[in-house]
């Protein structure tokens, strides 16, 4: 099997990332690299420094990917770039990078959502997942229970009301000085800790209204910190584990929902850099074999950016014939859903 060659763009955060993907599923090369060292000492992403990285990484990038695959620009079958949502200065030199690509070349040019990326990843990895499937999108900046109904068609059962989990993490990981990114960092410190140490919330568990809530955790995160004086590394370790513990609480309870609100999914399924998290994927894998659904989690590079996941939705997209022109807007906001209601706070990052 072969199939159309797709170039994938992804620049919406700080991963500087191009993949070339084939129809059949191939990976023909890829380079992802991220700015860790540039974001560091901010404990934090700077939208600037980013956007300047892209600008620096992202044509030569292209040019190695190419060329390790031996595949010329002409020989691809279209270009497929981030077009949001996301910290808009990247967003616009990935688009614009992709838009000169696809002009130079004479091929489609397919504006992809970055959540769509995410979305339709575990189809890349897994060539059985069909639709429709119920989508856990677990990231930096969203965190929503999706009904996957086909390509560009999803219904949003639930998303969070602040903030996002990874978001989560990553300011939770700082406030216990475990580094940047925080969410890995979290996770690793959370290994030799004790998860029932520390009683913390877990916002809207339970309750009747399909969203998510994370500020209540994090801020409880924050005042037992507080509370330590002088913390030793296992304390640290205890918080991290509890944390993790109330996290995984939270997005299991509110996943049960949603599969109650979603019978006709085939399958649970989870995407986003959150879903790297060896203990919500167990926790999810739990919660699936429970209700009878397979599970269906990508390898975890598939999870956090990358652009494979932008090249396969580029390609689910032209296979429906649903290609972009060189006017496609960068877009900071850019909602899966458009029907479905505004949350206050939702969405405010990507
Ligand atoms: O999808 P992604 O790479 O970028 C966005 O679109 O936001 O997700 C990044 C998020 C960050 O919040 C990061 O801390 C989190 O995913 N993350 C993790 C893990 N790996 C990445 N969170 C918990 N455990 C991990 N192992
Ligand atoms: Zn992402």
């Amino acid at each position: 099997m072969t199939g159309p060659l797709v170039l994938g763009i992804e620049s919406s955060c700080d991963e500087t990332a191009v993949a070339l993907v084939r129809g059949d599923r191939t990976i023909l090369s890829q380079r992802i690299a991220s700015q860790n060292e540039a974001h560091e000492r901010f404990g934090g992403v700077v939208p600037e420094l980013a956007a300047r990285a892209h600008a620096d990484r992202l044509a030569p990038m292209v040019e190695t990917v190419l060329t390790e695959a031996g595949i010329a620009l002409t020989d691809v079958d279209a270009i497929a770039g981030t077009a949001g949502p996301g910290l808009i200065g990247g967003v616009m030199v990935g688009l614009v990078t992709a838009k000169a690509l696809a002009f130079a070349a004479g091929k489609p040019l397919i504006a992809v959502n970055h959540l769509e990326g995410h979305a339709l990843s575990p189809r890349l990895a897994d060539a059985n997942l069909q639709f429709p499937y119920l989508l856990l999108l677990v990231s930096g900046g969203h965190c929503q229970l999706l009904g996957v109904e086909g390509v560009g068609r999803y219904r949003r059962l639930a998303t969070t009301t602040d903030d996002a989990v990874g978001e989560a993490f990553d300011k939770s990981a700082k406030v216990l000085g475990l580094g940047f990114p925080g969410g890995p960092a979290l996770e690793r410190a959370a290994h030799t800790g004790n998860p029932a140490r520390f009683p913390l919330p877990r916002p809207l568990v339970g309750s009747d209204e399909p969203h998510f809530s994370f500020a209540g955790l994090k801020s409880a995160v924050l005042r037992a910190r507080a509370a330590l004086a002088e913390p030793t590394a296992q304390d640290i370790a205890d918080l991290a584990a509890s944390f993790q513990q109330a996290a995984c609480d939270c997005l299991t309870d509110r996943t049960a929902r949603a599969i109650a609100a979603f019978p006709e999914a085939t399958a649970l399924v989870v995407a986003g850099g959150v879903a790297a998290n060896q203990a919500i994927r167990a926790t999810l894998a739990g919660l699936a074999a429970t209700h009878g659904l397979p599970f269906v989690a990508p390898p975890t590079w598939l999870c956090t950016d990358n652009g494979a996941m932008i090249a396969w939705a580029g390609l689910e997209r032209l296979a429906i014939g649903d290609v972009d022109d060189l006017h496609a807007p960068a877009r900071p906001r850019w909602p899966l859903d458009p029907a479905a209601e505004a949350v206050r706070g939702a969405g405010v990052k990507a």
